[in-house]
């Protein structure tokens, strides 16, 4: 008996699952299992994945509406990319040209550029304008196979211009296909009319901010994240405290910046609060790896801000993989650190200078990644139930991903079962 279905992808030369262990993410040294089929098929139905196995078995059982012939390539879950700052308005190419000539980061932001130029170009702009800006690159992370990203406000740091940044988080959503997890990050950075004034700031965010930015997307009816740069010189630890438990109270679950510069115990604080993510972890502390060993929250590496500011120091993957933590990985994308909107440079990236390999990078930016965003259960994963978020490569191996790089090696893109690229 043939049973219809919408989708049968069929002959590829490499299938790869990447298996959810026991229901969560790929930690310690299961990280990197990719369940590998070899002239494989994928059958889809409305939008889910119905069953993966081998051509024949699959061609015998199905018959398709539409048939993929990956014929010569391998297919891989879409890359889910799990920190991003995409929605800003403007660009900060001059400060690129300082860091070269030998300013840093952290001198540009007390400089009062930095994030906070961002946030003038955002204050400034309309919701239509930061739309109109994101939505290109939102295509380009589309076509290099990105399926679904995280995007955080942080850019507009008042009420009304935090509101306006998530109101175009939402309005994206609608405009596209890439699914999006909204993030509330007005804890990105002190604001100039707050300057020297920290502590006002987070009793604002916290009387004010947070419990604003909570009841319009329950109103929307969207889910929100609450993240802060924990960093000297920025948040501390208790002011960070503080502003992910107000969130807590609020429905929001924590992630973090933490450990971008200065290692203050920010990873640990994430693990306490249950935060879903903490991310960047470049200085962090044996301490806290030892905690992202113990507790749940993934620990989200991101080799392209280092990489993007020319900096050598990346995050101790292998540490954390020893200590039993899911890592996984993103791209960052952000005006300041680093404009990369491509999962597939960022896998070139981890196998180098994270010493991933490149099936560690490959689960990382799939599975851990959707877990990172609190979604393991739905996408990440070319497993029978999950959504049909799939890429087909022009490359007959996965390892071709991270071992080529400048390019774009996505052939196809299927998404909620549609080819859309
Ligand atoms: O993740 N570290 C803080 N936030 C961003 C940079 C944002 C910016 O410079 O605009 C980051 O690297
Ligand atoms: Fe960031």
């Amino acid at each position: 008996m043939t049973v219809d279905v919408d989708l049968l992808l069929h002959s590829a030369r490499q299938l790869c699952i990447v298996p959810a262990q026991d229901g969560g993410p790929q930690r310690g040294r299961a990280l990197g299992t990719l369940g590998l089929i070899e002239d494989g098929a994928l059958a889809v139905h409305e939008g889910r994945i119905l069953e993966v196995g081998v051509s024949a078995t699959l061609r015998a059982k199905y018959r398709a509406r539409q048939a993929i012939d990956a014929a010569g390539c391998a297919v891989l879950p879409g890359f889910v990319d799990p920190h991003t700052h995409l929605v800003w308005a403007g660009d900060r190419a001059a400060e690129f040209e300082m860091r070269i000539a030998g300013a840093t980061y952290m001198d540009i932001m007390r400089a009062g550029g930095g994030i906070n130029s961002t946030v003038r170009a955002v204050r400034a702009a309309s919701v239509d304008q930061l739309v109109a800006e994101t939505l290109p690159r939102l295509q380009r992370m589309l076509r290099a196979g990105t399926t679904t990203v995280e995007i955080k406000t942080g850019y507009g740091l008042d009420s009304a211009s935090e509101l306006k940044s998530l109101d175009a988080i939402f309005r994206l959503q609608a405009l596209q296909p890439v699914g999006i997890a909204a993030t509330f990050l007005g804890a990105h950075a002190v604001p100039p009319e707050f300057a020297g004034r920290t502590d006002a700031f987070v009793e604002m965010l916290v009387d004010t901010m947070i419990p604003a930015a909570a009841a319009y997307a329950r109103e929307k009816g969207q889910p929100l994240f609450n993240d802060v740069f924990c960093e000297a010189g920025v948040f501390d630890v208790p002011q960070s405290r503080r502003i992910l438990e107000a969130g807590r109270a609020h429905g929001l679950t924590p992630k973090i910046h933490a450990d971008e510069f200065a290692g203050l115990g920010g990873t640990r604080l994430a693990v306490e609060l249950g935060a879903v993510s903490a991310d960047h972890l470049v200085k962090t502390l044996p301490d806290d790896i030892a905690a992202l060993g113990q507790g749940q929250t993934v620990a989200v590496a991101l080799p392209a801000t280092p990489f993007g500011l020319g900096h050598h120091e990346f995050t101790p993957a292998r540490a954390i993989i020893a200590a039993g933590g899911a890592l996984a990985l993103a791209t960052d994308c952000n005006p300041g650190t680093a404009w990369c909107e491509s999962m597939q440079f960022v896998l070139a990236l981890a196998c180098r200078y994270l010493r991933l390999t490149p099936a560690e990078a490959l689960a990382a930016a799939t599975l851990n990644a959707a877990f990172a965003i609190g979604r393991g259960a739905y996408i990440g994963s070319l497993e029978a139930g999950k959504q049909a978020d799939l890429l087909v490569l022009d490359a007959p191996d996965y390892r071709h991903l991270a071992y080529r790089f400048g390019g774009n090696l996505v052939k196809h893109v299927v998404k909620n079962g549609q080819q859309i690229v």
